[in-house]
């Protein structure tokens, strides 16, 4: 069964596996397969956390991680920004995903966009920016798929590093009530949905 879940040691086995899939194509080095593989459980709170230390550079807004599980395998990861603020407004849009490289081309991708668009349905956002390279047809056509309407292509120096993104926004049917019971689900289970 695929899921959007919050960071669970759990799968600890996958997500290390993954990461090293990661690694080889030079995504999320600063997570140290030999430091997390000693306290894997600290990096789940790391995950959980609010705002996290890889995006502070960019974005200080406060953040919603999940992870895509297919049964008892991590398979990808969700970030879902709360607000947009500054350069998250502009650059990096309410949402962030990324599936791991031996798991591409299977459809993931759509699907996480898809099972992340109801958490942002939870959090009451009727309407998310998403944000890609111009050169990311992946991305761009998991976004259309999910009903992305293409706004506009926008520049930005930042600290010397030019950053080119096509801007989408996606209107969020509202959460069904059920789905607001989920999340208070959530609560009383112990995991940190945020604020
Ligand atoms: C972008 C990413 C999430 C796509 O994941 P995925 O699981 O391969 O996506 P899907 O299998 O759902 O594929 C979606 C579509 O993109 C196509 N596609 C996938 N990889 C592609 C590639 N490298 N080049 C061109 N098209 C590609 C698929 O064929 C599919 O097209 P279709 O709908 O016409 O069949 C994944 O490549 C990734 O994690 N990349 C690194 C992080 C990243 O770029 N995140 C997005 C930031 S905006």
């Amino acid at each position: 069964m695929l899921e959007l879940i919050r960071p669970t040691a759990s799968l600890k086995q996958s997500y290390l596996e993954a990461l090293a899939e990661f690694h080889a194509e030079r995504r999320f080095l600063y997570h140290r397969l030999d430091v997390l593989q000693r306290n894997f459980d600290a990096h789940v709170q790391a995950e959980c956390a609010l705002i996290h230390w890889e995006n502070i550079a960019l974005f200080r807004v406060p953040e919603t991680i999940y992870w895509l599980a297919d049964d008892d395998t991590f398979v990808g990861r969700f970030e879902l920004r709360h607000r947009l603020d500054n350069l998250a407004d502009d650059i990096g849009g309410h949402i962030g995903y990324s599936i791991r490289p031996g798991r591409r081309r299977q459809g993931y991708g759509a699907a996480i966009l898809k099972l992340g668009l109801e958490k942002a349905a939870q959090r009451g956002l009727s309407r998310v920016l998403l944000t890609c390279d111009p050169d990311n047809t992946a991305s761009r056509k998991i976004i259309e798929k999910n009903g992305g309407l293409f706004e506009k292509r926008i520049e930005r120096m930042i600290d010397g590093v030019l950053y080119c993104k096509l801007r989408y926004w996606i209107e969020v049917p509202i959460a069904h009530p059920a789905g607001l019971a989920n999340m208070g689900a959530e609560r009383k289970t112990g995991h940190q949905p945020g604020i």
